[in-house]
């Protein structure tokens, strides 16, 4: 009963707590970063693979120290992650964007130490500029594996028609010396099984590349810190594929995972209303604070909370912003609702204040992090006009 309303989550994120926080907030709880990167860490220890933490996931510096005791470095998205990375977290850098302009690949050179590319034309484009560059820099090329389980278009990236990864009829007579490693990424919070089966995918599309490589990267969307993820599936695989191509140097490249059920996002209600329905109009929004559930859609569980009608009081939880469709969901609570009450809406690190926007001039909501054992809190950051008025004019 207590979990089916997400009671037990109450453990990381107590309500002396979250009614304490000034609101909306991401409340992040240090611990289960931590928690989280132990998990990450024993794969790494099981199988001499490393791991990096997608930026484009989670980028809090404040954080980095937690995670970088663990992880090996981070995988960038293009030249201003790769600088992120590059000065706060401190290890390695692996860059991948779909296309490199002229400008951006001068700063990607400069933060980056594994550069990744999506064709074989940027390849070429860029590579003399690289080898200009004191640094070494190792080189990758993402290919697409061809296989992939994800249902949801959106976030399908080897979907039919998609713009990622050189396809292996492509690579057909390319000589690829120069490249040091291949680099696919086709899961999305998937258990390993799914993993197994793109692997074999890629394998009898690209092995014959591999033994001429230095490193394969296996991308993210591993779900290696859920409660049910077949950590010794991912294991075995992966040592099993080192053995076959005389060891090599195997990168995973998560972000949710690295964060999964760290944080929360803590907001009040701000009124209650009645249209055939009661809604509540909440301090945050969907469109500007939780994109993913507008975008995938989901509804994300609240402390407290359940389905419609499952608990005696049924409310359509709406957001602060104009766009008509900014409603977070419909939920039941055990007792009706009241201004100033706090929701603190579950698993909220990941893909979100990455993504979000100052539409309406909505304030983003503070970043605060929760170090459980000291019963501590610091706030990150705040927010407010200068944030929205930065986006349109110089400071
Ligand atoms: C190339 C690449 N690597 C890593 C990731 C991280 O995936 P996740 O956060 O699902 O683990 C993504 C997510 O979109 C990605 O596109």
């Amino acid at each position: 009963m207590t979990d089916k309303f997400h009671k037990d989550a109450l453990k990381d994120f107590p309500e002396e707590i979250t009614n304490y926080v000034e609101t909306p907030c991401y409340l992040i709880n240090s611990q289960i970063i931590e928690n989280n990167c132990k998990i990450l860490n024993e794969v790494q220890e099981r199988t001499g693979a490393k791991i990096l933490l997608a930026l484009k996931a989670f980028a809090l510096p404040k954080a980095f120290p937690i995670i970088s005791k663990y992880l090996h470095g981070v995988c960038a998205s293009g030249p201003i992650e790769a600088k992120l990375g590059y000065e706060y977290f401190r290890k390695e850098v692996h860059t991948f964007a779909p296309a490199y302009s002229e400008e951006d690949i001068i700063d990607v050179i400069k933060y980056s130490d594994h550069i990744i590319f999506n064709s074989l034309y940027m390849w070429k484009k860029h590579e003399p500029l690289i080898k200009q560059s004191e640094k070494k820099i190792e080189l990758g090329l993402r290919v697409n594996p061809e296989h992939s389980e994800v249902e949801v278009l959106l976030y399908n990236p080897c979907a039919p028609g998609s713009r990622f990864g050189v396809r292996a009829k492509e690579l057909e007579g390319v000589d690829l010396t120069g490249i040091d490693g291949l680099h696919f990424h086709a899961l999305c919070e998937q258990n390993s099984d799914v993993f197994v089966r793109v692997l074999s995918s890629f394998e009898n599309l690209f092995g014959k590349y591999i033994p001429k490589m230095k490193w394969v990267n296996f991308g993210g969307g591993h779900h290696i810190t859920r409660k049910d993820y077949d950590i010794d599936l991912l294991c075995n695989t992966i040592n099993d594929f080192r053995k076959r191509y005389n060891n090599i140097q195997v990168y995973l490249e998560p972000g949710e995972a690295v964060v999964l059920n760290s944080g929360v996002l803590v907001s009040t209600v701000l009124d209650i209303i009645n249209n055939e329905i009661d809604i509540a109009i909440l301090d945050t929004s969907a469109e500007t604070h939780m994109p993913d559930v507008l975008a995938m859609p989901y509804t994300p569980n609240i402390i407290g909370a359940g389905k419609p009608g499952e608990l005696p009081y049924t409310y359509r939880l709406g957001g602060i912003s104009c766009l008509a469709g900014d409603v977070i969901g419909d939920y039941s609570f055990e007792k009706p609702l009241k201004r100033g009450d706090r929701l603190v809406f579950l698993d909220m690190a990941l893909y979100s204040f990455v993504k979000n926007t100052t539409f309406n001039g909505i304030k983003l909501p503070s970043l605060i992090m929760y170090y459980p054992e000291k019963r501590e809190i610091e706030v990150v950051r705040r927010f407010g006009y200068d944030d929205y008025r930065l986006k349109f004019m110089e400071r």
